[in-house]
């Protein structure tokens, strides 16, 4: 049988997260472990796949001066892929016509040809008249957000953040000292480049597959460590890591804590707790202990209950992710402006049920990868209204736009002795 394309996947992955509104990254990681193809093909798939849901609006406004008449959905993916590919790809026109147009069913074919062949002609006044638009079409984000952004970091910044999630991320790793010394890593991959100001970050061209199995290092933007470093973890101590799956801050406390003491790494989520268990195997660190465990509604597992109480603890709490839109492409259009209200109750539930573990005097650290306010210091404000005992001892916040990294904050709090 014929194995399908770059193309034909990456279509077929449009198709998906359409009708099924699966995740991204869920669809592709699917999609791709069944396919036959060279590492540039699977780059491609993912550029065309990506690439499209960064630049929807852009594209779909593109089709609306192209085509006055309703485009059927199927259509449009085919359509937004060949756009995609002339405008914003500079593909050679010949190949990005020919090879979309064989995309579509055969009666489909002049439609196809007929749009993407106008669009080749009307280039630069397409071009002009997109560069016109308002910025929620330019960038391809939903209006609500943008707005909810100009409010709060004014209109510079709203813009500087839209440009900034439609750029494709650099891949960063945190060296992972458990396994290896930091110049010794360097030395043994020469593609890496030291970041300035992040000693034990590296930047990587490609993914570095032989350091990440044999846990050399573990792909983190460098603003993942402000949690762990307001918490502090020191070598022998109990702490508690309340939402820990993929692992990515976890194996950074056991680096923190010399591989001494206890963490309980808990998560609601089995398969991602089976990731958490995988990754800490391959970073070394043994002092972490996975547990099952979703704190807005299971009993307290025995385990946690024979650990006494935790010296200090984690929490990095499920967020809306606008810190990190330009890895998580999608989540732009997942966003619901109710999503703001709900997600803090959580928030504030899943911390709630960790103070009552740690010890008098025990810290604890909230954290997100959110830019919102609702999430973050409102959160704060909340847990010190209505928790007597607890104090703020600092808060600090990566903004993309001012520091170059992922969004991210962290509250260090203190519970009175
Ligand atoms: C931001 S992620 C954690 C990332 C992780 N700390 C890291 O550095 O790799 C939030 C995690 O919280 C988990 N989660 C969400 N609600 C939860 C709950 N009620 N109880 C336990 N875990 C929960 C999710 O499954 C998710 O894995």
């Amino acid at each position: 049988m014929e194995q399908p394309s770059a193309r034909q996947i990456a279509l077929a992955a449009l198709r998906l997260w359409r009708r099924e509104k699966r995740f991204a990254d869920a669809i592709t990681s699917q999609l791709l472990a069944r396919a036959d193809l060279t590492l540039s093909d699977r780059s491609f798939v993912l550029e065309l796949f990506y690439g499209v849901l960064r630049n929807l609006t852009l594209l779909d406004f593109w089709i609306g001066c192209l085509r006055g008449s309703r485009v059927e959905s199927n259509v449009r993916d085919i359509l937004r892929l060949g756009l995609y590919q002339l405008f914003l790809l500079n593909t050679p026109e010949h190949a990005a016509v020919h090879e979309t147009v064989a995309l579509a069913p055969q009666k489909q074919h002049p439609i196809v040809n007929g749009v993407l062949r106008a669009a080749t002609r009307q280039r630069s006044e397409l071009l002009v008249q997109a560069d016109a638009q308002p910025l929620f079409v330019r960038t391809s984000h939903p209006q609500f957000l943008l707005e909810r952004w100009q409010q709060h970091f004014g209109a510079e910044h709203a813009e500087e953040l839209c440009k900034w999630n439609n750029r494709p991320a650099a891949i960063y790793a945190r060296i992972n000292r458990i396994n290896i010394d930091p110049e010794i890593f360097l030395q043994r991959y020469p593609d890496s480049r030291r970041l300035p100001g992040n000693p034990d970050f590296v930047e990587f061209d490609t993914l570095p597959a032989t350091a990440l199995e044999l846990g050399h290092c573990y792909i983190q933007d460098p603003s993942t460590v402000i949690a762990s470093q307001l918490l502090d973890p020191k070598p022998g101590e109990r702490i508690l890591d309340a939402c820990a799956a993929p692992g990515g801050k976890t194996g950074l406390l056991a680096q923190l804590m010399q591989n001494r003491g206890t963490i309980i790494a808990c998560d609601r989520d089995s398969e991602r707790l089976q990731v958490l268990k995988d990754n800490v195997a391959r970073l070394g660190a043994p002092i972490v202990h996975a547990l099952r465990h979703d704190w807005t509604h299971d009993r307290l597992p025995k385990e946690i209950f024979s650990i006494g109480l935790f010296d200090k603890a984690l929490v990095d709490a499920p967020c809306a992710n606008t810190g990190v839109m330009r890895r998580r492409i999608d989540v732009r259009w997942r966003l619901r402006p109710e999503d703001f209200c709900r997600m803090p109750n959580e928030q504030f539930s899943i911390t709630r049920a960790t103070v009552q573990l740690l010890k008098p005097g025990g810290v604890l650290v909230y954290s997100t990868c959110s830019l919102e306010s609702e999430e973050n210091e409102e959160v704060v404000r909340r847990l010190l209204a209505e928790l007597p005992g607890l104090r703020l001892e600092s808060e600090r916040v990566s903004l993309p736009f001012r520091d170059g990294f992922d969004g991210a904050f962290a509250a260090k709090l203190v519970r009175s002795a």
